[in-house]
């Protein structure tokens, strides 16, 4: 796919995609006034900081200072480039984008992640021919058959099959001229001991593709179809692929999950296809890898219920366990079910009974017994307790390292009622005074740091600790807040705002008093902007077209910082009118004549005093208001022209 988008496809681009609907894709926005609000994406919270502007087509969180405009969301979103962002979103509007004006120079310049999708996509048309049209696919499609998989299910996810032999694939990228150290790099091949050529990574495999939710095919999984180990080969990590980031399926089933606002989390492809096949579409698969705070990120923006199901009370202990230590990654509380609120993620366990995974459950006893069970299924605590009770029993021994087990989870839990309401459950359960599990609950959280340690080591961080970690990495809105004096802020905001006040901005020299110099320098920017337009787009600039403005200027900007910032004053509703503007610029002004009569008066204070030393740091100050206000007048000939 072409890499160069000429300025007249990025404009098209602009206008037709909507910031809201694409946010919307992966993140729960709900209106809230003019805007839209949302979990961030890019951060860890409970309550939603993130902000959807639809009239300016920009967001900006809150709690970690991202921001941008659409081009942006899917740049940090995807972490890929300005180019991928647009020709995603090209693809998407329809928008084609003309491959002629294309150089050979730019051709070589087309970066690795697209060869490397562009390459996955031929190896899956070749994996699915084989299997669909070849007679060499035969016994593997009886293979899907004997499991189950009809062909419509063969069909929608893009199941192939790697043909037997070294070469099949190699053969088939060297016939189309593609580059072998091209195809290398996407872990389809590899090169031969003796590095005299490359052979196929996937022989005699059904192949899965996994495609991300951007229809791009990112890797494959291959299952052999006898007792051959190992049972499964999955691509390695490149570029495009990353196992604790991707889900199995997810393509297919984000829309569901949005419907449904839940999602079953398996861990075989095959019990993704079973379940699918059943009509519960709302199913992915983690990669065999285990659940990663990456994946419930990803989640969290199609669903705030998520069902994990297990073929194992072990299996299911474990990854409960590791959940805990993620979702308290996430800032996401532990509810219980009745005081379960909407931000909060719904976390089950499902573990099957002996013997079974969700495929053969499922095709042995259907769907409907599947939903019910699921139904039942206890949340994370609930779980925990659960096991560790079987596990130790009731008699008085049996109960202490119940409660020994259970202190440190039941400490992690953030919500002060769903704590307590815990707490007496697993007392009433073990027939010991709440007060007492509640100590031992309490001498846990008042250790804060002191039992840190310990509890990384058994994967629980407690939540103290983990507060005072996100105070020192997030930049809060105070941060922002600190920045420049309130006045200089508001400047700024009404420059983004209300565009019309620029020219009075910049014949007093507004600028030039700031303190702040990134606020300073976010002003000129914004002045240089206007000053770069036609005439006819600045005519144009009304409060009508505000989007362009404000998207106009944040593609102007590299610095992430001051992209964020400009994000956070142009998102906020301020009613701007004219007399308004001139007010704030007037009293930005009047406070800087207060600041020279104050100067004046510290300078009288220091002469009586005696006090050489600050007079001279009083005088110098005196002396560089003296030059600003040199350099405010307004210089006739250097006009800047609106
Ligand atoms: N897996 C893997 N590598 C292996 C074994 C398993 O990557 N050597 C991953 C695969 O994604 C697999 C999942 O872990 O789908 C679950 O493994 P398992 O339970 O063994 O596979 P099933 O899906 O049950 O496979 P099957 O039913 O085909 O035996
Ligand atoms: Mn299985």
């Amino acid at each position: 796919m072409a890499l160069f988008i000429p300025e007249n496809k990025i404009l098209e681009i602009k206008n037709t995609a909507d910031i809201v609907s694409i946010i919307s894709e992966t993140v729960l926005l709900k209106k809230a006034g003019a805007n839209y609000v949302g979990l961030c994406p890019f951060h860890s919270e409970k309550t939603p900081s993130f902000t959807v502007s639809p009239d300016k087509q920009i967001f900006h969180c809150f709690g970690c200072g991202a921001g941008g405009n659409i081009f942006s969301f899917l740049m940090k979103q995807n972490a890929i480039s300005f180019a991928e962002a647009a020709g995603m979103l090209a693809k998407r509007y329809g928008i084609e984008i003309p491959h002629q004006g294309m150089s050979p120079g730019r051709k070589r310049r087309i970066s690795e992640r697209e060869n490397l999708f562009d390459i996955n996509q031929k190896a899956l048309a070749f994996f699915q021919h084989v299997l669909v049209e070849d007679l060499r696919g035969k016994k593997a499609l009886e293979y899907l058959t004997k499991r189950g998989i009809v062909n419509e299910t063969i069909q929608r996810f893009n199941i192939g099959y790697a043909p037997e032999g070294w070469g099949n694939l190699k053969n088939y990228f060297q016939k189309k001229k593609v580059s072998l150290t091209l195809v290398e790099k996407s872990g389809l091949i590899s090169p031969n001991k003796n590095q005299s050529g490359f052979y196929d990574r996937f022989r005699d495999r059904i192949i899965f593709p996994i495609i991300d939710v951007n229809m791009r095919v990112i890797g494959f999984g291959g299952r052999v179809m006898d007792n051959s180990q190992p049972k499964y080969l999955n691509s390695p990590e490149t570029s495009i692929y990353n196992k604790s980031r991707s889900l199995y399926g997810l393509n297919l089933a984000k829309q569901t999950c949005r419907a449904h606002k839940s999602v079953y989390i398996v861990e075989g492809y095959f019990d993704l296809l079973a379940l699918y096949q059943h009509g519960i579409q709302n199913v992915v698969a983690t990669l065999g890898t285990a659940l990663t705070s990456e994946h419930i990120h990803l989640l969290k923006g199609y669903a705030d219920k998520m069902i994990l199901v297990y073929d194992s009370d072990q299996a299911g202990i474990k990854a409960a366990q590791r959940c805990i230590d993620v979702f308290l990654k996430e800032h996401v509380n532990f509810k219980k079910e009745d005081v379960f609120k909407k931000e909060n993620v719904d976390t089950r366990i499902m573990v099957l009974p002996a013997g079974h995974d969700p495929d053969s459950y499922i095709f042995e006893f259907g769907a409907d017994v599947f939903i019910s069970a699921a139904e039942k299924a206890p949340g994370i605590i609930s779980f925990l307790m659960d096991t560790t009770i079987k596990k130790h029993g009731l008699s008085i021994e049996g109960k202490i390292h119940i409660i020994a087990d259970m202190k440190e989870i039941l400490a992690s839990i953030d919500d002060s009622v769903a704590r307590s309401l815990y707490i007496k459950e697993l007392s009433e359960r073990i027939q010991v005074d709440e007060n007492v599990v509640l100590e031992k609950v309490r001498e846990i959280s008042v250790q804060g740091t002191g039992v840190t340690a310990k509890a990384k080591s058994l994967s629980f961080v407690s939540t103290k600790d983990l507060k005072n970690v996100n105070n020192l990495k997030i930049p809060r809105e105070e941060d922002l807040q600190d920045r420049g004096s309130k006045l200089e802020r508001q400047i700024i905001a009404m420059m983004l705002q209300f565009p019309e006040i620029l020219f009075e901005i910049s014949i007093r020299r507004v600028l030039n008093h700031f303190e702040d110099n990134l606020l300073k320098s976010i002003g000129k920017i914004i002045l240089e902007y206007k000053e770069g337009l036609s005439e006819q787009s600045r005519a144009a600039i009304s409060k009508s077209q505000l989007d362009d403005y404000v998207c106009g200027i944040i593609n102007s900007i590299d610095d992430n910082e001051k992209r964020c910032i400009v994000t956070a004053l142009a998102i906020k509703e301020n009613p701007w009118d004219r007399s308004g503007c001139l007010k704030l610029i007037a009293q930005f002004e009047g406070g800087r004549n207060r600041l020279k009569d104050d100067l004046l008066n510290k300078i009288r204070a220091a002469e009586e005093d005696n006090d050489h030393e600050l007079l001279i740091k009083l005088l110098q100050e005196k002396q560089k208001l003296a030059v600003l206000n040199e350099k405010q007048k307004p210089a006739q000939k250097e006009r800047i022209n609106f």
